[in-house]
Order: C-alpha cells, then sequence, then structure tokens
C-alpha cells in the first residue's frame, strides 16, 4: 500500500458486493517520522487444527498467536509488525493446511503486516535448480511445495527471484530489506544460492554498505537456518560451513547488531560472534525457532563424550530457553532490545539489550550464562547423565529443605498460635493450611 499517512488507524473491509464482505479491521500504518521501532519475530511456528489429522500439526502455534494480540493490543495505536522467519505453515503440499494457518494468523495479520523469509519447509525438494555438492542437507522438506505457494500466497518488498526450473513460477520473496524506526531489516534465503558469485550475496553487499547508520544505528538480519545453533544438527553442518565463509565477513565488516535465525525450534541466545569466538566484532546470534513446531534435535553432546547424553553449554552459548513463545524487539535511537517471551506464562524469560554504540547489554550480564529454570525436557544442559555426585547433591538438597521446612512450620505455628492466643483470650485454634 501506497501514500499512507504517517502513524494513523486505518478501518477497511476486504470482499465484495457479488460474495459479501468482511467484519471491519483495522491496523495503523507505518510512521517513518519515528525512531521507535516495534517487532514480534520468531521462526518455525506452524498450524494447529482443530481435530485429528494425519498430517503433524503444531498446537503450540495458538498459544504464540494469543500472546502477540495481545501486546499488540497493548501497543494501542503505535504500529508493529510481525516477522515469521522461515517454516510457516508447514503443510508441505497440502493446500487446506495453508488456508488453515491463514485463519489462524488472520487475528494478526488483519492487524500488521507479516513478514516471511523461506525456509526448508517452503522449498526443499530434490529436483531444486540449486544444489552444490556440499548442500547434504537439502531433502524433502517442502513436499513438493519448491516456494510456489510461498511466492504466490506472499508479497514482500524486492524483486528478487529465482527459477524454480520446472516451468512452475519462479520462486519470489527470497531477499530484501527495509528501515523501521532505528533498525534496517533485512531478509536472506538460506535455501538458495547466497554463495560467492550469487545475486543474493552481491544483494547483500550492496545492502549492508548503503545503510544509513545515523538514521537507522541498529541492522538486523534474518534467515531461516542458523549460522550458529549448539544443537547437534549435524546434517547442517556443511552449510554453516558455507555461511561462515561467504555471510560471516559481511556481517563483521559491516557492524551487523543482531542475527536471528529460525529451523532449531528452541531458543538459545549467544555472545557476539566472529569465528565461533566471543568478543566484541560481529552480530550477536539468536536462534527464534520456538514459535510451534515441538520436533527438536538434541543438543551438542561434551566433545569427549560423543555417544552419551551430556550437553554442556559451550562457552558462546549464553542462554538456552525449553519453552515454546516468541520474541519481542523494541528498538529506539539509543537502544536495542530483543526479549523472549514464554507461551506458558506469556512473561519474560530472558532479555538482550545492545545499545547504538555497539554494547551489549544482556540483562543476565553480556558474558553470564543463565538456564530457564522453567524449562525442562532431554534438551537440557548436564541434566541427563550426571553422575552420582549430583544424585547425592540432590539428597542434601532436599534433606536440608525439609529441615527447613520443619523448623519455618514450627516457628509459623507458634507465631500463628500466639497470635490467636492475643487475640481471642484463652481460645487456642488449630493452625490451618492458610495461615501458613
Ligand atoms: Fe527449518
Amino acid at each position: 500500500m501506497t501514500r499512507l499517512k504517517k502513524g494513523l488507524r486505518y478501518y477497511y473491509k476486504v470482499g465484495s458486493d457479488n460474495g459479501g464482505w468482511s467484519k471491519t479491521h483495522s491496523f495503523v500504518s507505518r510512521n517513518g517520522d519515528s525512531d521507535e521501532t516495534t517487532a514480534f519475530m520468531f521462526g518455525d511456528m506452524g498450524t494447529a487444527t482443530p481435530y485429528a489429522t494425519f498430517s503433524r500439526t503444531q498446537d503450540e502455534s495458538i498459544s504464540t498467536v494469543k500472546w502477540i494480540l495481545r501486546d499488540i493490543e497493548a501497543l494501542g495505536d503505535k504500529p508493529a509488525f510481525v516477522s515469521h522467519i522461515g517454516d510457516i505453515s508447514y503443510a508441505r503440499g497440502y493446500s487446506w493446511l495453508w488456508d488453515q494457518f491463514f485463519s489462524q494468523i488472520e487475528p494478526l495479520a488483519s492487524k500488521l503486516p507479516y513478514h516471511v523469509c523461506i525456509g526448508n519447509h517452503e522449498y526443499d525438494w530434490p529436483s531444486q535448480p540449486w544444489k552444490p555438492e556440499w548442500a547434504t542437507m537439502y531433502g524433502k522438506d517442502g513436499g513438493g511445495e519448491c516456494g510456489v505457494p510461498y511466492s504466490l500466497k506472499f508479497n514482500m518488498p524486492g524483486n528478487s527471484s529465482e527459477p524454480t526450473g520446472t516451468g512452475a513460477p519462479a520462486t519470489r520473496n527470497l531477499y530484501y530489506s527495509f528501515d523501521v524506526g532505528s533498525v534496517h531489516f533485512v531478509y536472506i534465503s538460506t535455501e538458495t544460492n547466497f554463495v560467492q558469485g550469487s545475486k543474493q550475496l552481491e544483494f547483500i553487499k550492496r545492502d549492508l554498505e548503503g545503510v544509513d547508520r545515523r538514521k537507522t544505528p541498529f541492522v538486523v538480519m534474518q534467515g531461516h537456518r542458523p549460522m550458529y545453533t549448539t544443537s547437534n544438527e549435524r546434517g547442517d553442518a556443511p552449510m554453516r560451513e558455507k555461511m561462515l565463509e561467504h555471510l560471516e565477513p559481511l556481517f563483521v565488516k559491516n557492524n551487523v547488531t543482531l542475527a536471528l535465525w529460525g529451523h532449531v525450534h528452541r531458543y538459545e541466545r549467544f555472545c557476539q560472534l566472529n569465528n565461533y569466538t566471543c568478543g566484541s566484532v560481529g552480530p550477536v546470534h539468536v536462534v527464534i525457532g520456538m514459535a510451534g513446531q515441538d520436533w527438536q534435535p538434541i543438543w551438542e553432546p561434551r566433545p569427549d563424550h560423543l555417544t552419551d547424553p551430556i550437553y554442556p553449554q559451550p562457552e558462546r552459548s549464553l542462554y538456552r530457553g525449553g519453552e515454546f513463545g516468541y520474541t519481542r524487539l523494541v528498538a529506539t535511537k539509543q537502544k536495542l532490545t530483543l526479549s523472549y517471551v514464554g507461551n506458558h506464562d506469556g512473561k519474560v524469560h530472558d532479555t538482550l539489550e545492545i545499545l547504538a554504540s555497539g554494547q551489549v547489554l544482556g540483562v543476565n550480564g553480556a558474558g553470564i550464562k543463565a538456564v530457564d529454570s522453567s524449562s525442562g525436557g532431554a534438551g537440557e544442559p548436564g541434566v541427563i547423565g550426571d553422575s552420582g555426585e549430583s544424585t547425592f547433591s540432590w539428597f542434601v538438597k532436599g534433606a536440608s529443605l525439609l529441615v527447613l521446612g520443619i523448623f519455618v512450620g514450627y516457628v509459623g505455628g507458634y507465631v500463628s498460635y500466639a497470635r490467636k492466643k492475643a487475640g481471642t483470650g484463652n481460645n487456642w485454634t488449630p493452625v490451618k493450611s492458610e495461615d501458613m
């Protein structure tokens, strides 16, 4: 839509006199004069169906939509947008699942722009045109869609396109960028050619060099498959190598602030990275593929226990979450904040703060590891396979808690007794549970 007035709420209906009209919806247009940026960002959300089906669906996506809707309502008349970075509906060739998906996101997509980039589940198929010999990870994840529904159902900025090689319409919406408030957002495709000599790499190069950092001090890069993850996704290792070789030098040279990835269905926040090394150069990498799809590879095993399920958190990984949810990006000219909201309580579980100077703050401390105590399951570092020492330490902790509990109970009982005695003369009443 063009020629919209800045930061204004528009009301609209869709339909026709013959086919009937929708109810009235509204959205707030982008405000080019404002420094503020608000975005809801996640990957791998998928679709839920209200009935059993032969196709695996993603029930958690309902909660993700619900909590984002709460946040949009809280924003009032501030504009915002959604960023869904690949593995969108998991329709994988079933058109009715796309329909189901669009119905599910309608409460969001009718109120704000819904941006996407392509994931393996929209695209990958053995006959896809670009398949270098190292791309062993390209399988049948797209279910034969070959990016066609993705290209026709969405209309993203830019004019990137690659031929499908099948006579079907070209694959579109591959790479593009735009400014919102104080942030320059770039979307890339990890499923099509991004190596030296590709149109995409040329685009990224030109785009990053052209950013006016006085206007947008922050640059946020987004793509589907992660450049960094500590999940044990061995199949993607050759791709990560190519990303490190061809993309990372551009990210580092052009001071990209933040790199957001999906594909791994967990939240994982890293330090500022350059060639696997934490430091003060390179973007902070965060994996945000926790919006709904529940399948999850295990974390990296300990290097000297390759066959044992021991998952220590490497130095570069500062926070691993085990909960479904999404991230909320809020930025001004001075500061960018990324918050990880968990679906079970709708609360913030991790926060990352980056100043316009490039300094990374991080509520948990930039270099300090944090583990989400609410997250459980097999993916948690150092839980499974710990030795008897930890059993013993749990026994000691349990015994200590028991002693503490008896003591608190005794004191609490006495205080309650004394209070009751003072209040009611000589009448003694038993301590009730609600007194404690
Ligand atoms: Fe994926």
